[in-house]
């Protein structure tokens, strides 16, 4: 018999897992009780016996008891936090990838990685040391993506909106025969959505903002033609008022919240690309004009830096895809622009890192090529720098800031597939490395950051005429 052993031992603060990989089955076990000693029937007659269902892969032994693991319909994902030690199991094809994380906890910890492999019956040769001391890492994450209540509505080019009670309030978009105007609440402890109050407009590819006293702002959109109007959303009625109108209809635009507590919008599509930026106040519930971008443009992104400051990146115009970039001054009301990102693109992401850089994924560049490339904003230098490409070229995806600092990229379009496909960036290591699928394919969908750490994703569009009303977790 041939054994392969891989062998990852994680020890943080009491909590601790063996893994082991044997052929193809993966045993998994807790380090006080010898993963070795544990028979098949135990723990690993529960893996490799389960011929084609995967809820007999749901379980895994710690102490000696078979333990409901987090799971998607299709795979187990189960990380941890160190930098080798993605393991993904699947029934039908189990390969251990790599993964670089790298967290900072200070207690007692150490981590110890033994790989060899071996052509001996048995396996009494395996031996770990341990010390007492260290300053390396070592929490064990469990990551993967699980299914969660359905909405209502099928929806796309909807928003969603973390609100600070904890639910995410998705508002508008489309269901593949009407815009919609309906707006369901996710309460994350259920995992269950109610509706509430209709916005008064139905809209896609509106914006939607919480403002600093809680209220929701949506702004903008399209429902046939573009819309100007702008509403809130009350939490304690759950009810919606319109508020001023834009000077400017607009859909594909962006906002930013100000550290004023203003809300800045920017760009958009009505008829023509807008280079114009419009200030919402909430005393005055009134919208004034600010300064333009140098150029107009939808698709764009706007994050609000460390310094205030707003930088919008990319879009598309009747030039084609951009790959230019500007910043907002609220001081000044005026932008000026900064420098280019190697690739033009649309549709694309940009994401603020948690050491202040903006890293941009995807989108669709010069002829609207799909792209897998990303690149780093370093706002003390307004100059860009690649990073590591992504595994697939997406646009329309989502990303979302882990709470270890990664990045999770999920979903999207590649020009010929929707993807299920999510990747994970280390902005440590500047490499990308691949995580569980997405129960369903989605472009157009959403992604939230929930008060518990967990990543939910909404809806979306499955194919040109499939449109989702699912959600799931990370
Ligand atoms: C396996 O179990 C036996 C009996 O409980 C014990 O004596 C032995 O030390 C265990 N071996 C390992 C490697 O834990
Ligand atoms: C493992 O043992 C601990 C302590 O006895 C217990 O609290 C825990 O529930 C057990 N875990 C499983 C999966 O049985
Ligand atoms: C893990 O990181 C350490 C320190 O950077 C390095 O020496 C080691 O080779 C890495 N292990 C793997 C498997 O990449
Ligand atoms: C599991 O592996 C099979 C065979 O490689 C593959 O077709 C399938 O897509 C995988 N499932 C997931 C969820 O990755
Ligand atoms: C879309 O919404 C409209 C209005 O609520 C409804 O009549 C229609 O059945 C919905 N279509 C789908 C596919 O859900
Ligand atoms: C979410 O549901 C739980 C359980 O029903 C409830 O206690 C909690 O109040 C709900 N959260 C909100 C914000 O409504
Ligand atoms: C919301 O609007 C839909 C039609 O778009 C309507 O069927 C529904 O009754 C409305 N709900 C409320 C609470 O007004
Ligand atoms: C929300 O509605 C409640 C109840 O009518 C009201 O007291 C509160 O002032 C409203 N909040 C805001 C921000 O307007
Ligand atoms: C906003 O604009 C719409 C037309 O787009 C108009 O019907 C409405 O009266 C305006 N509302 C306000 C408050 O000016
Ligand atoms: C919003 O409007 C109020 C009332 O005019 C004004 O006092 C306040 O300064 C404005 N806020 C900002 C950030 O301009
Ligand atoms: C298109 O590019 C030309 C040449 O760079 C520039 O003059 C023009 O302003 C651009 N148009 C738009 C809409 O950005
Ligand atoms: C940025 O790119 C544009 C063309 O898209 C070019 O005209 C401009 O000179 C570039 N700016 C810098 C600073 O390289």
């Amino acid at each position: 018999m041939f054994w392969i052993f891989f062998v990852l031992l994680v020890f943080s603060s009491g909590d601790c897992i063996l893994i082991g990989k044997i052929d193809n089955n993966i045993l998994i076990g807790n380090i006080y009780k010898s993963l070795w000693n544990i028979t098949q029937s135990q723990c690993i007659c529960e893996m490799i016996n389960s011929n084609g269902a995967l809820s007999t892969l749901n379980y895994f032994s710690t102490n000696q008891t078979c333990q409901l693991f987090y799971t998607s319909y299709s795979s187990i994902l189960i990380e941890f936090s160190l930098n080798s030690s993605l393991i993904f199991l699947n029934q039908s094809a189990i390969f251990i990838a790599q993964n670089q994380i790298t967290s900072t906890t200070s207690s007692s910890s150490i981590s110890t990685l033994l790989s060899s492999s071996s052509t001996s019956t048995t396996t009494s040769s395996t031996s770990t040391t341990t010390s007492s001391s260290s300053s390396t890492t070592t929490s064990i994450a469990v990551r993967v993506w699980a299914a969660t209540g359905n909405m209502a509505a099928p929806r796309y080019r909807h928003t969603a909106s973390t609100l600070v009670n904890g639910q995410v309030l998705v508002a508008g978009g489309y269901n593949g025969s009407t815009y919609l105007n309906s707006v369901e609440l996710y309460n994350s402890s259920t995992g269950t959505w109610t509706t509430t109050g209709n916005m008064s407009s139905a809209r896609l590819a509106h914006t939607a903002s919480v403002l600093t006293n809680t209220q929701v702002l949506v702004a903008g959109g399209y429902k046939g033609s573009n819309l100007n109007s702008a509403e809130l959303y009350n939490l304690s009625t759950g009810t919606w008022t319109t508020t001023g109108n834009m000077s400017f209809a607009r859909d594909s635009h962006a906002a930013s919240i100000l550290t004023n507590g203003q809300v800045l919008v920017m760009g958009g599509y009505s008829g023509g690309f807008l280079n114009s930026a419009e200030l919402y106040n909430l005393s005055t519930g009134t919208w004034t004009t600010t300064g333009n971008m140098n150029f107009g443009r939808d698709a764009h992104t706007a994050s609000t830096l460390a310094n205030g400051q707003v930088l919008v990146t990319g879009g598309s115009n009747s030039n084609g895809s951009l790959n230019s970039a500007e910043v907002y001054n609220p001081s000044t009301g005026t932008w000026t622009t900064t420098g280019n990102m190697s690739s033009a693109r649309y549709a694309h992401i940009a994401s603020v890192l948690t050491n202040g850089q903006v890293l941009v994924t995807g989108g669709q560049g010069t002829g609207g090529a799909y792209l897998n490339s990303a690149e780093l904003y370093d706002p003390s230098t307004g100059t860009w720098t690649t990073t590591g490409n992504m595994s697939f070229a997406r646009s329309i995806h989502t990303a979302s800031i882990l709470a270890n600092g990664q990045i999770l990229v999920a979903g999207g379009y590649n020009g010929a597939s929707y993807l299920n496909s999510a990747e994970l960036y280390n902005p440590s290591t500047a490499t990308w490395t691949t995580t569980g699928n997405m129960s369903s394919i989605r472009q157009y969908h959403t992604a939230s950051i929930l008060a518990n750490g967990q990543i939910l994703v909404t809806g979306g569009q499955a194919n040109i005429s499939t449109y989702l009303k699912s959600a799931e977790l990370y």
